[in-house]
């Protein structure tokens, strides 16, 4: 929504919202997108949409059955998931009782990653800026433990929630967070670097 350079266009005053949907084809001219399909893409926030044969390859069309509910295809199974799963897995390597810090945690990628790394037996640590927002990680996601970055002292409060080091640190931020992880990295420590948002808008 800003003006300043970034990786999409900003969205124009009076636009239509931009972000991932899902929606039905009412009626298509292309054969393979006809009615009654399902189909996820960057679209907009509104009822209907006009999609023109210039852009269409940023559709997906969903299986038919669908395989789960509508709305997983929005976030576990969108391409945000792909992001989270793939740089975890590939990059990050994590096996059962390493430690896991995920900063951005509570966001739609750093939530996925820290839940794929619970399941692969980690110990998971997510740096969040609120309380709240610690306390859902913890009580509904199944994080270890959650550490405000705004309050906290980041690197003991690291130091307490890591009592064996970091060996994945999944980098969503950049900035002062990366400064205070890079001090309690173990040897060998894989660091899967997704962005760094909190350096989106410097100069
Ligand atoms: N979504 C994708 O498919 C995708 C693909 C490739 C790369 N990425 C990158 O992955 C990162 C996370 O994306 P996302 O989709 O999960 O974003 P998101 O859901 O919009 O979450 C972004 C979160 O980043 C945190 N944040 C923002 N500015 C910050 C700052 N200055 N310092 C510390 N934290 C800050 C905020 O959480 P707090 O409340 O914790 O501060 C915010 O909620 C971004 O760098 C994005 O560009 C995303």
């Amino acid at each position: 929504m800003t003006n300043k350079p970034q990786y999409m266009p900003p969205v124009e005053l009076g636009e239509v919202m931009r972000g991932l949907v899902l929606g039905v084809v009412e009626e298509s001219k292309n054969p393979n997108f006809q009615t009654g399909h399902m189909v996820s893409g960057l679209l907009g926030w509104q009822d209907y949409a006009l999609i023109s044969t210039q852009n269409i390859r940023s559709f997906t069309k969903l299986l038919n059955p669908l395989p789960a509910s509508l709305t997983t295809f929005l976030h576990p199974l969108s391409f945000i998931s792909c992001t989270a799963y793939f740089r975890l897995l590939d990059i990050g390597k994590p096996q059962a009782g390493e430690t896991v810090v995920v900063s951005a945690a509570s966001g739609a990628v750093g939530s996925l990653v820290g839940q794929i790394a619970k399941i692969k037996g980690c110990r998971v640590v997510g740096i969040t800026s609120s309380d709240e927002k610690c306390q859902w990680l913890r009580e509904e996601l199944g994080f270890d433990a959650a550490i405000n970055y705004k309050t906290a002292d980041l690197i003991p409060a690291l130091a307490k929630s890591c009592p064996n080091g970091i060996d994945i640190y999944f980098e969503n931020v950049g900035g002062k967070i990366i400064d205070a992880v890079l001090t309690q990295v173990n040897l060998s420590a894989r660091i899967p670097s997704c962005r760094l948002i909190s350096a989106y808008h410097a100069k």
